[in-house]
């Protein structure tokens, strides 16, 4: 929480403060509250894009995680506005196996739209990411689509703590394995994305609406857990001249909001089970999504739906598979 707590909380609090909260009610009425200057956004076509997150994905043939991403592609495929693309957010695997990962490409292979995917840490330190590449192609990557410019980073990446300590392939992914795992020590992107990113957008017009997609959130949730990216405040200052910056996140298994200056932040639920939030007060006006029958393995998962207007601004729509999400989180917010 230490940039929350230094210069971004100011700029969080001033404008969680002033809107944060409200926003998110209030847009449930249509109010616009300025947050992004519409009358300067880039020309979009409206369209839809999907997210399945963090299916964890076993060796056994019958797992009942595979049914939970069968659920989810199913979800997906039947939404009455069909998806341009989904967006996997990673730990499509859970012990990094080749059958795992291929496990996933075949069942997310059903999904209508075609997706784009960026990698977990469950993904890739079994083999350093070959498998996961093979599978699911660039781990780092962008596009534009109808006015929209969409990135995909990989935020896992960590320092060589394995050679030196002359760890097997799987007792270096072992480390990874727990979520307070202190071995692995913190994540993030690299000096090599940095660059390739300050490249990537530096032609483009500030007002062109961006989507970010990274497997831990953009910001210090609880960097204990590894819900964190190290060098986050640098991507967000490589982005910070745009207007409009929707970043999303798997790894949490939660939905959970942020916003720090021009970059609002989302964790999508998982497929697979949900993690408990962290022991701390969680960003106004965010709250605890409430569970509420432990008794149903599946409650707190599911996909996400996300419209972006021709104003550049996404509609956020939570897909739970048991509903236990608040109506208007359901029935979508804007972003
Ligand atoms: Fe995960
Ligand atoms: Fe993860």
């Amino acid at each position: 929480m230490a940039e929350l707590h230094d210069a971004d909380r100011r700029d969080f609090l001033g404008l969680a403060g002033k809107a944060g909260l409200t926003t998110m009610f209030a847009q449930a009425v249509g109010v616009n509250l300025g947050l992004v200057d519409v009358a300067h956004a880039a020309k979009v076509t409206p369209f839809r894009f999907a997210i399945i997150a963090d299916p964890h994905l076993y060796s056994p043939k019958d797992h009942v995680f595979d049914k939970h991403l069968e659920d989810a592609v199913a979800k997906v495929n039947g939404l009455a506005n069909a998806p341009d693309f989904v967006f996997v957010m990673g730990d499509v695997s859970h012990h990094g196996e080749l059958d795992q990962l291929e496990k996933g490409k075949r069942i997310l292979g059903k999904l209508k739209a075609p997706i784009r995917s960026i990698p977990g840490e469950h993904d890739w330190y079994l083999d350093m990411g070959e498998g996961w590449k093979k599978n699911f192609g660039d781990e780092f990557w962008s596009f534009d689509h109808k006015g929209v410019h969409f990135i995909g980073l990989n935020s896992i990446l960590v320092p060589d703590f394995w050679t030196k300590a002359g760890l097997t392939p799987q007792q270096r992914r072992d480390c990874f394995m727990p979520l307070n795992s202190p071995v692995p020590g913190l994540w993030g992107t690299d000096a090599r994305q940095r660059e390739w990113l300050k490249k990537d957008v530096a032609k483009l017009p500030t007002n062109t609406p961006i989507v970010i997609f990274t497997h831990s959130p953009l910001w210090d949730y609880y960097p204990r857990w590894n819900f964190q990216v190290s060098d986050s405040k640098e991507i967000r200052q490589i982005l910070s001249k745009f207007s409009n910056v929707m970043a999303f996140h798997g790894h949490v298994h939660h939905t959970v909001y942020n916003k720090i200056g021009n970059l609002t932040s989302l964790g999508t639920m998982s497929t697979s089970w949900p993690w408990p939030y962290p022991p701390i007060k969680l960003p106004h006006p965010e709250y605890q999504q409430f569970r509420a029958d432990p008794s149903v393995t599946t409650d707190g998962m599911g996909a996400a739906s996300i419209g972006i207007g021709a104003d550049g601004r996404g509609m956020v729509q939570y897909l739970p598979f048991e509903d236990s999400l608040p109506q208007r989180l359901t029935d979508g917010f804007k972003i």
